[in-house]
């Protein structure tokens, strides 16, 4: 596909095809294909759709164009196109403005890039590498959990607890409190944002906003959730305004934005760094949980590359239970391989809705000003002439040297933290935790596949979740 983008150019674009002459599904006369598009699985519809009309085809939801596109090139130029020839998809803005969930990721223009600085200095790699004692302190505890309930004869619950941990890791970073979710079951924090993200899920999936005309007993909980969240997060900032040490360097993401905020220079306001600071902590916690779980998953179903990664992660660690020292991180290949080839498989966070801020051309294509266009952040992974044997999970893709000479370097295919100036900003974060969890866990145990449970389905509850997570942990016997 031609992947020219040209937005505002001082000449009149090129262009051989509009919106209009896009393939389209057949769908209803008046909805179009907005019925189609309800429900959690929203994400599997349209990868079904790029199989039948291509990268890049029109959808119409009561008679508003939608245009999605998987093609990598354009994908990546798209993406590169913000803040100023493109702004985040309205709709999901609204949808998640709605739930008290804003800050950098709902802002635009000047709003965005002070906010994007705000949140970049929380995230940065010192910051994580301050924060990296604390990880392995809420990581040994949880190794220590499992052990003790597997030595009891309890089964370990795997899709709870790593949500738990997860929540735990972005609790102590973003907010520098230790809530302990993992051993404290109904933690109030994590039902509520259990909360937000069902509701999240289920309004972003809906054909009709209901809730703007009126309210159903779960919108008025997911309220005072989402005012809980809040009340949380002021008192956390309150907290560590009052403790932190400001000759020392910021040991966690909130003491960063204070110390950011704090700056008269900055302008950066107070409901700036609750937002923010919230964002975080939503953002921070499903899509990490997730990707672990996917994770284990395909790696309990693929024995080989199980013990190809078990093999890097004993020599990584030579002899200790889980990583502690900081410059060996940079030495799991295979672990960062079996991470992008998860995201291919199973991308946590699927598509990336995009707004144009001006008329402009995308792949040959006349785009006018206002129109959507939805981005597949997993690109063409599922292209069998790119990836080979498509379904299956071989990391060695990702690794020069170990893929097949016949295949490409996939890493510009796909974007599964996004891309261009919205790059998301705790990828490095994610990375870390993901590794630290995942060498803890194939280091200690065996991924043993209930053969007898349903195979988990893919659940769009805003990012992209399993249903279930049919793995059971066994104590790794060591030869
Ligand atoms: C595996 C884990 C993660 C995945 C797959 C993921 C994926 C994404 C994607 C696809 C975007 C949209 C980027 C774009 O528009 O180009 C994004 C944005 C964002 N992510 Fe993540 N994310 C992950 C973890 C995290 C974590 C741990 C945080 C922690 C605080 C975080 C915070 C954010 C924020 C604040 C934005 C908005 C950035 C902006 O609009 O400028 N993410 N993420």
């Amino acid at each position: 596909m031609n992947d020219t983008l040209v937005a505002d150019a001082p000449v009149a674009p090129r262009y051989s095809r509009t919106v209009a002459d896009l393939p389209c599904p057949k769908g209803h006369p008046y909805a179009g294909n907005a019925l189609q598009l309800a429900g959690r699985q929203m994400h599997q519809k349209f990868t079904a759709w790029v199989r039948e009309h291509g990268p890049m085809f029109r959808l119409e939801v009561f008679g508003h164009p939608l245009v999605i596109v998987s093609d990598a090139a354009t994908v990546h130029s798209l993406l590169r196109e913000r803040p100023d020839g493109f702004r985040r998809a309205g709709g999901l803005k609204q949808v998640m403005s709605e739930l008290n969930v804003g800050g950098v990721i709902t802002a635009e223009g000047e709003a965005w890039r002070k906010q994007r600085k705000l949140v970049m200095s929380g995230l940065n790699v010192e910051v994580i590498r301050n924060f990296f004692p604390t990880m392995i302190a809420m990581t040994e505890r949880m190794f220590d959990r499992w052990a003790a309930m597997l030595a009891e004869g309890k089964a370990v619950d795997l899709k709870r607890e790593l949500k738990a941990m997860a929540l735990d890791i972005i609790v102590g970073l973003a907010m520098g409190h230790d809530i302990d979710a993992v051993n404290h079951e109904g933690d109030p924090l994590q039902r509520d944002i259990d909360a937000i993200f069902l509701r999240l899920g289920q309004r972003t999936t809906a054909a009709f906003p209901y809730w703007r005309y009126f309210r159903l007993p779960v919108d008025r909980a997911a309220e005072r959730s989402s005012a809980d969240i809040e009340a949380k997060v002021k008192e956390f900032i309150r907290d560590t305004r009052e403790r932190m040490d400001r000759q020392r360097k910021p040991g966690n993401m909130l003491e960063a934005m204070i110390v950011a905020a704090d700056d008269p220079e900055s302008g950066f306001t107070d409901e700036e760094l609750v937002s923010n600071a919230i964002l975080s902590v939503i953002g921070g916690e499903d899509t990490t949980a997730n990707s672990i779980a996917w994770m284990i998953h395909l790696l309990a179903q693929n024995p080989q590359a199980a013990a190809a990664l078990r093999a890097e992660v004993d020599a990584v660690l030579d002899g200790d239970t889980l990583p502690r020292d900081w410059e060996r991180m940079k030495l799991f290949t295979y672990l960062e391989a079996a991470h992008s080839e998860t995201q291919r498989l199973r991308s946590v966070a699927p598509y990336v809705g995009l707004t144009a801020n001006a008329d402009c051309v995308v792949a040959d294509t006349f785009i006018p000003k206002n129109t959507t266009v939805i981005v597949a952040t997993a690109g063409e992974g599922l292209d069998e002439a790119q990836f080979p044997d498509r379904e299956a999970f071989r990391p060695e893709r990702w690794i020069p040297g170990q893929r097949p000479k016949r295949e490409e370097d996939p890493s510009r295919k796909l974007f599964p933290f996004g891309g261009g100036s919205r790059l998301c900003p705790g990828r490095f974060l994610a990375l870390t935790e993901i590794k630290m969890v995942v060498a803890m866990i194939v280091r200690n145990f065996d991924l043993e596949l209930d053969a007898k449970a349903p195979p988990p389905k893919e659940v769009l509850n805003f990012f992209m979740a399993p249903s279930s997570l049919p793995v059971r942990l066994k104590p790794r016997v060591r030869r």
